[in-house]
């Protein structure tokens, strides 16, 4: 019997849930790896264990989330997952994937590559250059450049912070400048595009769209994500849509991925790609269960 681990931490999670019932339901051996208790031991031979299982043993693993931590933490559960896949272990996606899509400046760079539309993009890392960039693009939204579910993203439209409910802030532009720049060191700055208040979440496996869904805001707002108050519909991608979507996995290296696309004015733009996806919203708008295929794109690279 194969015994595929899954990389989960919150074991209520749907996709992690489902992950193990869909695996154990095709006759693999399917087991929980938290990578948070993983150690290793690294003498004339390597050991690499997780809550008394020893990772060696999978034949595959499948990351769905890593588990927050600390800079060091985090690059250690990484640096695990490079050394299994180094081990000769298939461990999907390919952790070089999940880190080129956690970093959205290397991702513009990839897509920008593959010639995939996005947004324009700036990175900045003095407050002159960041008000004269705010100045060309004169609506525009900084991020957390490995930021997630829409939290620390703001929008500066003509010199006014705008809040997510599309109110002005009020608040003063030097100063949130400032403080970016303070605790980060450098700024993410994108063009802030036009769209019908939604974006669009596609499923990729396997270089399949496997479904998509809207993420509507709620009336007036502008952060369209699930997270934050935005509600899920059903979509079906256009041929172009299709095509950006695939390839923007393709340009990451994941087997499977969330891709986020806007439809601006001038057509389809890829706002990002998420590498450790939820298949929730998917499976509630469509019933379509994305772990099936995931499983099914795993067992073929064995
Ligand atoms: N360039 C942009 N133009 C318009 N809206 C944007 C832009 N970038 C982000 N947004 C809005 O903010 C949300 C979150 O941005 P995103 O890049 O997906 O970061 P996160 O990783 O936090 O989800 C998007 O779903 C969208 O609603
Ligand atoms: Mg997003």
């Amino acid at each position: 019997m194969k015994k595929l681990g899954i990389a989960v931490t919150d074991p209520d999670d749907w996709t992690a849930r489902t992950f193990i019932e869909t695996a154990n339901s095709k006759g693999l051996e399917a087991l929980a790896v938290d990578l948070r208790e993983a150690e290793a031991a690294i003498d004339k031979d390597r050991s690499y264990m997780a809550g008394g299982l020893d990772l060696r043993e999978l034949d595959a693993l499948i990351v769905r989330d890593m588990g927050a931590g600390t800079d060091d933490a985090l690059t250690f559960r990484f640096d695990i997952l490079r050394e299994l896949e180094m081990e000769g272990m298939t461990v999907v996606n390919p952790p070089s994937a999940i880190q080129n899509a956690a970093n959205k400046y290397h991702c513009s760079h990839l897509f920008s590559r593959a010639g995939i539309p996005i947004p324009g993009t700036r990175v900045v890392q003095d407050i002159e250059t960041a008000l004269r960039t705010l100045d060309h693009f004169q609506d525009a939204v900084l991020k957390p450049v490995f930021g997630y579910k829409g939290i620390g993203i703001s929008r500066i439209k003509e010199g006014r912070i705008i809040r997510p409910d599309g109110t002005d802030s009020g608040d003063n532009v030097k100063g949130l400048l400032t403080s970016l720049l303070k605790e980060r060191g450098m700024i993410f700055i994108q063009e802030f595009i036009e769209n019908p208040g939604r974006d669009i979440r596609a499923f990729v496996i396997d270089g399949e769209v496997a479904g998509s869904i809207y993420r509507k805001a709620a009336d007036g707002w502008w952060l369209n994500n699930l997270s934050q108050g935005g509600s899920p519909a059903r979509c079906t991608l256009g041929d172009e849509q299709e095509n950006i979507c695939t390839r923007a996995t393709e340009a990451t290296g994941a087997v499977f991925a969330g891709v986020d696309i806007i439809e601006g004015p001038e057509g389809p733009r890829v706002l990002e790609i998420n590498a450790t996806p939820s298949g929730a919203g998917i499976f509630r708008v469509w019933n379509i269960n994305v772990t099936e295929h995931i499983i099914d794109a795993v067992l073929k690279l064995l």
